[in-house]
């Protein structure tokens, strides 16, 4: 527990399901007021908003494209007069579309970089305004990839919006470190979430991605969530513009294991 949490608020966008829902609920269970951002499916959000209120919690389900800034504003809105402030911003919400490079439409690559990256922009920017006109100390977690270090091909649309936002993390961490607003990414592997579940569903596509993983397994959703916990806290104080990676040692070069190479 970080009791420093209890009673902050935070907004976390894509918070209806999979990283978004684990990270609120392990935010709620430390005490925070937690703004839940959903796109379309309001009962998925009042679903996880109902369990925080039934630990004995504070929040509210909030409708938001994240690419869109009237929307963004709306959430930061909502967080100020439902709880009136704002502590942490998670940006999470994020999608991946498959197709071979050449194949990708310029609607297609826009929508991934308009939802990963432009609204990882624009949530940060909400949050950071808020704080300079609040004088006050502020943080922001983004919710990467691996695939913000390792290329992946077919997706090259999600690698490039994780590889920019590892570059904004750095970038807008070295820009706000003197103001105490601090801005880190978690960059989580294979975790057992919608987004992965029909490629789950096949074993043998299942197998595949464990051989990549040092720790032989699929990550859980609330093991994310503990990393944001720990960099919501003060208990980072010191951290900023850092990478945490969530991942079973995806990132340790797994093809080298056992002396090969
Ligand atoms: P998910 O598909 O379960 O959740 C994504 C959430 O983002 C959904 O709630 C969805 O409604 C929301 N979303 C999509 N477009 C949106 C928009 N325009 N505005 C607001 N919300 C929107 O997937 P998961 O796995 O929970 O993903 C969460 C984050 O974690 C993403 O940024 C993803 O790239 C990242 N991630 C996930 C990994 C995994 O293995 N599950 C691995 C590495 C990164």
């Amino acid at each position: 527990m970080y009791q420093d949490l209890n009673k902050q608020v935070v907004v976390v966008t894509g918070g209806s399901r999979g990283i978004g829902r684990a990270i609120g609920e392990r935010l709620a269970q430390e005490g925070m007021k937690v703004v839940i951002n959903y796109h379309s499916n309001r009962e998925e959000a009042q679903t996880v908003v109902d369990k925080i209120k039934a630990h004995g919690g504070q929040a509210v389900a909030v409708q938001g494209d994240v690419s869109q800034e009237s929307d963004v504003h709306n959430l930061l809105q909502t967080a100020l007069q439902e709880f009136g402030r704002l502590d942490v911003w998670v940006n999470n919400a994020g999608v991946e579309s498959y197709a071979p490079t050449e194949k990708v439409s310029l609607s297609d690559w826009q929508k991934v970089i308009d939802i990963n990256l432009n609204g990882l922009f624009l949530g940060s920017m909400a949050a950071i305004r808020h704080f300079l006109q609040q004088d006050q100390v502020g943080n922001i977690i983004n919710v990467s990839s691996v695939h913000e270090q390792i290329p992946w091909p077919g997706f090259t649309s999600y690698a490039v919006s994780k590889g920019g936002s590892k570059m904004f993390t750095q970038t807008v961490a070295m820009e706000y470190a003197k103001h105490n607003i601090r801005i880190n990414a978690i960059a989580p592997g294979a975790i057992d979430t919608p987004i992965n579940a029909e490629k789950f569903a096949d074993e043998a596509n299942k197998q595949d991605t464990i051989d990549l993983i040092p720790m032989a397994r699929i990550g859980k959703p609330k093991e994310v969530a503990a990393a944001a916990a720990w960099l919501a806290s003060q208990e980072s104080s010191y951290v900023t513009g850092a990478t945490i990676f969530v991942d079973g040692g995806m990132t340790l070069y797994p093809s080298f294991a056992e002396g090969k190479g």
